[in-house]
């Protein structure tokens, strides 16, 4: 009998104990083991229930991932199921942690359901590109109304336990300890003669949805806009459709076809990709995991502004006391104000209660003395970015931390190592790159020092997962991995514009491709004044938002920039103006205009990313091109459905990508189309950067 599976008897109840960590995913040696555990118990004229409970920290996460791909292996997830449910002794799953994917639809096999109260439930295989393969678009619909049922199934969000219980998808929550309360409820539902409760048979929710097909073609609109581009929604509801339309049988063929579709798509392997990635770039070779943590009580910001207020928020939102330092009394009344602003609007959409703002804004301490930091043991500087500044900042940081605390900067562009110089603990210091606004953004690049101590590096990786965010390591360079290739994607998109497009061209051909919005969206969105300062004061130029600046144009914040904005709206409108001025500068650097097709903007753009991307890798600034593509999907909004550009580039083949490069090189779109020798290496090989990454880089 598989080991995975522990057997035992407690009076006439069979406990089946599930222990495959750690997260007990439902692989083929779990699978065989539940087969012949029920088996067992079925043959055992003692048994009269079954309990069927997990080990560790949950119930099943879900069928094992890395399986997908492979050949099915029998008993498939669907074989026991079937066999669970027609059991003919009561089958009692005891939920605790996550049951997730094809961990709730295991559960969903079963008669009876009881949850520890601090479970979760869900069904998020979309988030995986694919769709509840074992049951889970026939079996839940039954349960809870064809409604509730898409919304779970096309935004794979889970639902707590008390939730669980009001919806039905639990009979019970338990008290105490969940493997006793699991043993006394099946005990009581054999000595009671309570039904074999199938939710194959349940039929009233999804006839009564049968009379209102409307609900499908209106949740079809809903998620062709709210997960615009996406498969596996559209696929799920089609799944649940069937439901309502050919019995159960038929269902479960139809819920299969549409998962092979789902498996075999482009996106799915994509987005497969991306769930390991973004666990991948939580480990650093030469940083092990039993590395020493520095505890994290306490933190402090220095700045109130934009990113500080940000940041302070993140950290109270994890109920961590932080200080905020400004240097003027106007500055930290204002940065307080937009917290407690931010706060309220956040309560006015119901996502927060009234009380959890004053929860927050109480563990906030504003202050005007730096001193105040000293019972901090992580401080994040947020002042403007001047390296003379930050560095006098840091110098009296040293002063007055604590011994061991961790001091972080969130320079965006400068020399982490220079800056730690100003210390005498550069081991403390460490880049912490928050993305802006940084109370929502969820990338957090962790940027290592030359001198950073391994436990800073490994306290920081962990508290970002405190604080919610997705952490990357990067090294130093100028932008570090994401704005260093970012400033290759606008020099892209501003040589289109002179060479032909307008901005709204470009803004199109990108956000078809996925983004949410184009480069010149997201210039206006994030400021033009900004870049127009850096510009003027390193000698630099670029006409066309040059002018715009000289305009006053400065994006959003002034209702214009390369678009115009109604007031109160941030709806982007193109504009006669920005069209004459684009087409002036394009003309002073070339002859003609020409017309630049949606293709070719996505590969001047994106392909400049990706070569650029190749260089941080060979570099070493990045570990992993895997960690670039975590990177640009959780910062840039690059379309997870598509991996991360290092991924795309892969999924065209490196050898068409080098060709492409060469191409605009030998176009004369400039020396930043020299392929990057690492991308001509791979493509020679025939390698991918996958490849490169699993080769260990
Ligand atoms: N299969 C294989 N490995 C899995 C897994 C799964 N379903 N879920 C998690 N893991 C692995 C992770 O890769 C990680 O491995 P590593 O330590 O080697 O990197 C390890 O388990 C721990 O995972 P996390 O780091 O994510 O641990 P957390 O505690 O942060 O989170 C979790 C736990 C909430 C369960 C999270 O892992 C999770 O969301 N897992 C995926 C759940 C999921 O998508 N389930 C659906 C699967 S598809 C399915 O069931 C198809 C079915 O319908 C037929
Ligand atoms: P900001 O101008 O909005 O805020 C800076 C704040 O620092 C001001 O409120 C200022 O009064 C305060 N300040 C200046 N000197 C100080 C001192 N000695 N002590 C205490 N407070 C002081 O700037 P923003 O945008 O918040 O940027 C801060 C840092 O974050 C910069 O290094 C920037 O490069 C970086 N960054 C900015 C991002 C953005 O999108 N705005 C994104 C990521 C990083």
């Amino acid at each position: 009998m598989s080991d995975l599976v522990r057997y035992a008897l407690d009076g006439s109840v069979a406990v089946l104990t599930v222990d495959n960590p750690p997260v007990n995913a439902l692989g083929i040696g779990v699978r065989t083991g539940l087969k012949e555990s029920i088996e067992r118990a079925i043959a055992d004229p003692e048994v009269d229930a079954i309990a069927l409970i997990c080990a560790g920290r949950t119930f099943f996460a879900g069928a094992d991932i890395a399986e997908f791909g492979k050949p099915p292996a029998s008993p498939t997830l669907r074989e026991v199921h079937e066999m669970m449910e027609s059991c003919s002794k009561p089958i009692v799953a005891g939920i605790h942690g996550t049951a997730l994917g094809g961990g709730l639809e295991t559960a969903l096999a079963c008669h009876y359901r009881i949850a520890a109260p601090g479970a979760l439930l869900g069904l998020p295989e979309v988030k995986l590109g694919i769709l509840p393969g074992a049951g889970g678009t026939q079996r839940l619909p039954r349960l809870v109304g064809v409604e509730k049922a898409i919304e779970m199934i096309c935004t794979g969000e889970p639902i707590d336990a008390r939730q669980a219980l009001q919806m039905g998808v639990v009979d019970a929550l338990a008290e105490g300890d969940l493997r006793d309360a699991t043993i006394d409820y099946a005990d009581y539902i054999a000595a009671e003669g309570l039904p074999l409760k199938r939710v194959r048979d349940r039929d009233r929710l999804i006839a009564e949805a049968a009379r209102r097909p409307e609900i499908f073609s209106f949740a079809r609109k809903h998620y062709a806009g709210a997960r615009r581009n996406f498969l596996a929604p559209q696929h799920c509801i089609s799944a649940i459709q069937a439901a309502t339309e050919m019995d159960f049988e038929g269902g479960m063929r139809r819920e299969r076809e549409l998962f092979n579709e789902l498996m075999a798509s482009d996106q799915s392997t994509a987005q497969r990709h991306f769930f390991f990635a973004e666990r991948q770039a939580r480990k650093i070779p030469d940083v092990p995991r039993d590395t020493t943590r520095r505890e994290i009580k306490a933190a402090a910001v220095i700045g109130a502004g934009t990113m500080g207020g940000g940041i302070a928020m993140t950290f109270a939102n994890a109920g961590l006391p932080t200080v905020i330092v400004e240097t003027s009394r106007e500055a930290l009344e204002h940065g307080m104000d937009v917290i407690r602003r931010n706060y309220e609007r956040t309560a006015h959409k119901g996502r927060i209660s009234e009380r959890d703002v004053e929860t927050r804004m109480a563990l906030l301490t504003p202050s005007l003395d730096l001193a105040d930091v000293a019972g901090a043991d992580i401080v994040i500087e947020a002042v403007f970015e001047n390296m003379e500044l930050k560095k006098q900042v840091f110098a009296r940081l040293d002063a007055v931390a604590k011994p061991g605390a961790i001091l972080a900067t969130n320079t965006s562009t400068l020399d982490i190592d220079q800056i730690a110089a100003a210390t005498s603990r550069p081991e403390d210091v460490i880049g912490l790159h928050f993305f802006s606004p940084a109370n929502v953004m969820r990338l957090l690049e962790v940027v290592r020092g030359e001198q950073t101590a391994k436990e800073v590096i490994a306290t920081c990786m962990d508290l970002a997962k405190r604080i919610s965010k997705v952490p990357v390591l990067a090294g130093v360079c100028h932008g570090f991995i994401g704005n260093r290739m970012l400033h290759a994607y606008f020099d892209q998109a501003y040589a289109l514009l002179y060479e032909g497009c307008q901005p709204r061209d470009v803004d199109k051909a990108i956000h078809d491709f996925g983004f949410k919005m184009g480069p010149f969206a997201m210039a206006d969105l994030a400021g033009l004044d900004v870049s127009w300062r850096v510009r003027k004061e390193t000698g630099q130029s670029q006409p066309i938002a040059d002018r715009l600046c000289e305009m006053g144009r400065f994006g959003q914040k002034t209702g214009a920039g390369f678009y115009r904005y109604a007031e109160g709206s941030r709806t982007p409108r193109p504009d006669r103006e920005v069209t004459a001025i684009v087409e002036e500068e394009g003309l002073k650097r070339h002859e003609v205009r020409r017309a630049i097709g949606a293709d070719e903007i996505v590969e001047r753009c994106l392909l400049a990313l990706v070569n650029e991307g190749a260089r941080i890798l060979e570099e070493g600034i990045a570990l992993r091109a895997s960690d670039i593509d975590v990177i640009y999907v959780h910062g840039y909004s690059f379309p997870v459905y598509r991996g991360g550009p290092m991924f795309w580039a892969g999924q065209i083949g490196l050898g068409r990508v080098l060709e492409t490069i060469k191409g605009f090189h030998d176009a004369g779109h400039g020396d930043v189309w020299q392929p990057a020798p690492l991308l001509e290496r791979l493509a020679a090989e025939g390698h991918s950067f996958q490849d490169h990454d699993q080769a260990g880089g």
